[in-house]
């Protein structure tokens, strides 16, 4: 049915930095007299014309709710909220349809899985994370750990910032149930070896889930290739809406979770004392879902695929290369994480000896230039780096060298602010 309009209908040759940039309507907005530069990816990614014209258009025309009618409207929301999720599976190589579970945004996707394995996970069992997750994929752990008395473990850091996966069965063994790790870490940018980590999972009979919410749209990704059991990411770090995430899962792993979250439209028979549940994915789909959302992502793919994932990594690897060259000449700018472009992600978090990261993104903002500031949802990483905070640039298709020099220049505008301030010890 609806939702035709892409402004990027082929993909380009070469990399046609104008016509993508075209795409995004929120480049053209001038921040405090400067004109915009969007540093920001990692957080959320603007989003391109197609994407923002298809969730308008089902709000104009289709609006109905899924799965609930039997009307026009609601038999045309169920058509796409249904063809939506075949694209995801196709797009992501995914065992089947019924593989991918539509959820708010990869926390919940996590949630989900941590929640519905409550059953499953006793005292005596370990769950090993990493020590640079996100909280999203850190807290859910946690707080099952603490339910069933299980042990959390934790893979340790090189100095480099990779994972250290020097001699994995020190904390994968025969005891562990899940395994549950970042793709590409949020705050180090490094690219994680998912499959070797995976091969471990499988070895030790546990479950293996992927945080690909840095990745997804980034990167080629296969559910497949990756071999994991659970795969999460969220549609807004890839240049679609917010409030939308999704969960790949092998069949038999999603059955073996319990729902987290009851009601409507995931129910089989329900009598006033009992319910039984949905086939997979429906049972984890409890309430009215953003709709809206879920109609505008098949232009969020048809937008990626149309440049090309590979191609998109070739020229995010090109602009963090070049980011890492222009911020690490300048004394005093720490870099965190892999210096080498091969293992890291198009991201790069750092430290100014002279400016703290708050004040850093405060005086961006005021040279158009949009940066994140904090600890990235990940404090026992930056208290383990010894940091309170960071600063982090982050790239998409739409970034530039130019946003790079922009970044940089921007920087030294605050250093100079900075620098003489604490000249005069205020
Ligand atoms: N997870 C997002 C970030 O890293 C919000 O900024």
């Amino acid at each position: 049915m609806i939702m035709s309009n892409t402004s990027i209908k082929t993909a380009p040759e070469v990399w046609d930095s104008d016509l993508i940039r075209a795409s995004f309507p929120a480049l053209s907005r001038v921040i405090k007299g400067k004109k915009l530069v969007y540093l920001d990816c990692a957080a959320t990614s603007l989003r391109p014309n197609p994407v923002i014209d298809a969730g308008c258009d089902f709000c104009r025309m289709h609006d109905g709710n899924p799965h609930r009618g039997m009307h026009a409207l609601s038999y045309e929301a169920t058509e796409v909220y249904e063809s939506s999720r075949d694209d995801v599976s196709r797009w992501l190589d995914a065992p089947s349809i019924k593989s991918v579970v539509i959820t708010r945004n990869a926390t919940s996707a996590i949630n989900l899985v941590a929640g519905g394995l409550r059953n499953k996970v006793k005292k005596g069992d370990n769950i090993v994370v990493t020590m640079m997750e996100h909280h999203a994929n850190l807290i859910p752990w946690q707080q099952l750990c603490k339910l069933t008395g299980a042990e959390l473990r934790h893979i340790p850091l090189t100095k480099t910032g990779e994972l250290d996966i020097s001699d994995l069965s020190r904390y994968i063994d025969k005891n562990t149930k899940v395994v549950a790790v970042a793709h590409v870490s949020n705050v180090l940018g490094t690219i994680n070896p998912i499959k070797k980590i995976s091969d471990a999972a499988y070895d030790a009979g546990a479950y293996m889930l992927v945080d690909s919410a840095q990745a997804v749209g980034h990167m080629p990704v296969s559910f497949k290739k990756l071999g994991v059991d659970f795969l999460v990411f969220s549609a807004h770090k890839c240049y679609g809406p917010s409030g939308l995430g999704f969960l790949i899962a092998k069949e038999e792993a999603l059955y073996a979770l319990d729902p987290t979250e009851y009601g409507g439209d995931m129910i089989e028979y329900v009598s006033f004392e009992d319910s039984t549940w949905a086939d997979i994915p429906h049972r984890f789909e409890a309430g009215t879902a953003n709709a809206q959302a879920v109609a505008s992502f098949p232009e969020t793919i048809r937008f990626i695929e149309n440049i090309g994932t590979d191609k998109i990594r070739a020229h995010e690897k090109m602009i963090v290369t070049y980011a890492l060259e222009k911020l690490g000449v300048i004394d005093g700018i720490k870099i965190l994480g892999p210096l080498d472009p091969a293992v890291r992600g198009g991201l790069v978090a750092f430290t100014d000896s002279l400016v703290p990261p708050h004040d850093m993104s405060t005086v961006l903002d005021m040279e158009g230039v949009a940066v994140r500031a904090g600890h990235h949802c990940a404090q026992p990483l930056h208290r383990l780096l010894g940091i309170p905070s960071s600063t982090r640039a982050s790239f998409g298709v739409y970034s530039t060298k130019n946003d790079v020099d922009e970044l940089v220049k921007a920087i030294e505008i605050a250093r100079g602010f900075f620098g003489r301030r604490s000249q005069y010890g205020t």
